[in-house]
């Protein structure tokens, strides 16, 4: 479904994002998690098109987007929640998700000016594509509710409505539970897991690692490694197991609780302008453990 290839974006002589290949599949959940800075957050502005990359490429059903714009992203069906949810504080809740609808209505300038029968159509299909999300994620008794007035855990809620009504076939998820108590994480995890379900593919990035471990089909690790690190990540193979498991995989295990990962794609290299060194372990967990599974 989204496939990138040595995907790489550098701010200066900062590389967020460096080399980075990996396939998310369709249908799932792909998780991404990392330490702050590690670079997600830019992952998902090379994806949604906020970023042009510097240098490789990223494939959606099989056609290259690479430098394609947000607004083009988005019309091809990829959507995205922020890590800071901004509403339009003094609008109501349904009046905040109206306008996601937009990019796939058609009236202009000339059917506002003739009131056209086709303008009047299509903010109903707005309007009742509003209410069909806001009833999606739970909210619907909060319509008319001035988003200013909202709970932090409803905003992001309201954050996915507004996602849902540009009918996405992607959604790329920031943070969605930061800044949420655990009774408000595990509704949001349950609602995450709702979206899926109704065949949406969902990139998630998240700190919270028991809800990644609920969630996560697949889990992408993001990694600033050191520098000793660089000869063990360019052997090809992870082994499994026991002692045998190399620094770079052992971090990936301790992060996601995983006994084995295979890695699929591992570099490091040195930026321009500074000594630090970026290593990216781009791993997928064949399966999740049995505790994940359970639960
Ligand atoms: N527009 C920008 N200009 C310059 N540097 C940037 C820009 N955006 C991000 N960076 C830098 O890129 C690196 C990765 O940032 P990013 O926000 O992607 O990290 P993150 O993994 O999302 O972190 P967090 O978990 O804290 O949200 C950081 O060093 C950040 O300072
Ligand atoms: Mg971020």
């Amino acid at each position: 479904m989204l496939e990138l290839e040595s995907l790489t974006k550098k701010f200066g002589g900062l590389a967020a994002v460096q080399d980075v290949s990996v396939t998310f599949e369709k249908g799932k959940i792909n998780a991404i998690i990392g330490p702050n800075g590690a670079g997600k957050t830019t992952l998902f502005n090379l994806i949604g098109g906020v970023f042009q990359p510097t240098s490789g490429r990223i494939r959606f059903n099989g056609e290259d987007v690479s430098g394609r714009r947000a607004d083009q992203m988005a019309q091809l069906g990829v959507a995205r929640t922020f890590q800071s949810t901004n509403l339009f504080e003094r609008a109501t809740v349904l009046d905040n998700l109206i306008v996601g609808h937009r990019l796939r209505t058609r009236s202009g300038l000339i059917d506002a000016l003739l009131g056209s029968g086709r303008l009047k159509e299509e903010e109903k299909a707005c309007r009742d594509k509003a209410r069909a999300a806001l009833d999606f994620v739970g909210l619907a008794h909060l319509a008319h509710r001035v988003a200013g007035d909202i709970s932090q855990e409803e905003r992001k809620r309201v954050a996915f409505a507004l996602a849902l009504t540009t009918d996405p076939s992607l959604l790329l998820l920031d943070e969605p539970a930061g800044g949420v108590n655990p009774e408000e994480t595990a509704g949001i995890a349950e609602l995450i897991r709702k979206m899926c379900a109704s065949g949406l593919t969902i990139c998630l990035v998240e700190h919270k690692m028991n809800m990644i471990m609920n969630l996560a089909d697949k889990i992408l690790v993001l990694n600033y490694g050191e520098k000793n690190r660089r000869r063990d990540a360019r052997r090809s193979r992870f082994q499994s197991g026991g002692d045998r498991r190399l620094p770079g995989e052992r971090a990936c295990c301790s992060l996601t609780g995983y006994r084995s990962i295979t890695a699929v794609s591992a570099r490091s290299t040195r930026s321009a302008s500074t000594s630090r060194r970026a290593n990216w372990w781009c791993c997928w967990a064949p399966t999740a453990p049995a505790k994940a599974r359970s639960s």
